[in-house]
């Protein structure tokens, strides 16, 4: 039985990385799919290939106007929305406090923080009137401690907030059937973490992770799958650490 049949699911930041891995597990275990990312072109291979199950969408989540329409279009293609994965971020630029301009650390709370309260603000209406719902929050390591990848002041300050918006948002709306989780991911080798670090980084890193490797996009999709679904129905405001055991040690 495959296990988000009857979800409509909105995803951010599927064009590359760990949202395209997220789209496609989603579309494989029976969502509907509404995939967004600010990329013109990146519904790719995943809306060939799944043509009736993904929508791609192109949006800004840092503008509450684009989440105000994707909502709206994705209602009109496959109903409500019951399930939003706020995975869409950036990483900025890798420099200490210091050092990052004013410019790159309000863009970079503009997408990583208040893009993620701006989702949760769009769909959260829409999932009261479905009866409820299941938001699941990509934050990172980073939300907890200075861990080995995290670029700048900018990215640890919005990966915190996401805890904490995750947990008000959960107290706020668990008598309206809506859960609001967070997931936590170490280090995953896409795109993003690519232009931060060199092989010889990549390698230290590693290192530093008890299990010796980073992680594959797949390996938190399927962590992020079991919070959209119906499996995780006593969960809500918790944090799900995908790291590899690196904030264990
Ligand atoms: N890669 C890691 O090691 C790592 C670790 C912890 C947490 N994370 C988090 O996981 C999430 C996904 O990261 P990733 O590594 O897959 O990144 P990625 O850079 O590979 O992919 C991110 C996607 O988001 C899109 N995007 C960027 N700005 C956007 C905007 N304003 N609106 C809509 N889409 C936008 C990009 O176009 C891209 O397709 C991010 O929130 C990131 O902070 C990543």
């Amino acid at each position: 039985m495959k296990r988000l049949v009857g979800k409509v699911a909105l995803i951010t930041g599927t064009a590359a990385g760990m949202g395209a891995a997220h789209a496609r597990l989603f579309a494989e275990e029976g969502a509907k799919v509404i995939a967004t990312d600010i990329r013109v072109d990146g519904g790719g291979e995943l809306t060939r290939e799944f043509r009736d199950e993904v929508l791609y969408l192109q949006h800004d989540v840092s503008d509450p106007a684009s989440w105000e329409s994707v909502v709206a279009r994705g209602k009109e293609a496959f109903g409500p929305i019951t399930v939003l994965v706020n995975n869409a971020g950036i990483a900025g630029p890798n420099a200490f406090t210091a050092d990052i301009s004013i410019e790159d650390y309000l863009r970079t709370v503009a997408v990583d923080e208040h893009g993620i309260f701006y989702g949760m603000r769009a769909v959260i209406p829409g999932m009261i009137e479905a009866g409820g719902g299941s938001i699941v929050n990509i934050s990172s390591v980073a939300g907890f401690a200075h861990a080995p990848g995290t670029p700048n002041i900018a990215y640890a300050a919005s990966k915190a907030a996401v805890r904490g918006m995750t947990k008000a948002a959960a107290v706020e709306y668990a008598g309206q059937g809506i859960r609001v989780n967070s997931v936590h991911p170490g280090g995953v080798m896409t795109e993003m973490m690519a232009t931060q670090i060199n092989e010889e980084q990549k390698e230290m890193i590693a290192s530093l992770v008890p299990m010796g490797r980073m992680a594959e996009s797949v390996e938190v999709s399927r962590p992020v799958l079991f919070l959209a679904s119906d499996e995780s129905s006593y969960m809500s405001g918790s944090e799900i650490i995908v790291d590899g055991g690196m904030l264990a040690k």
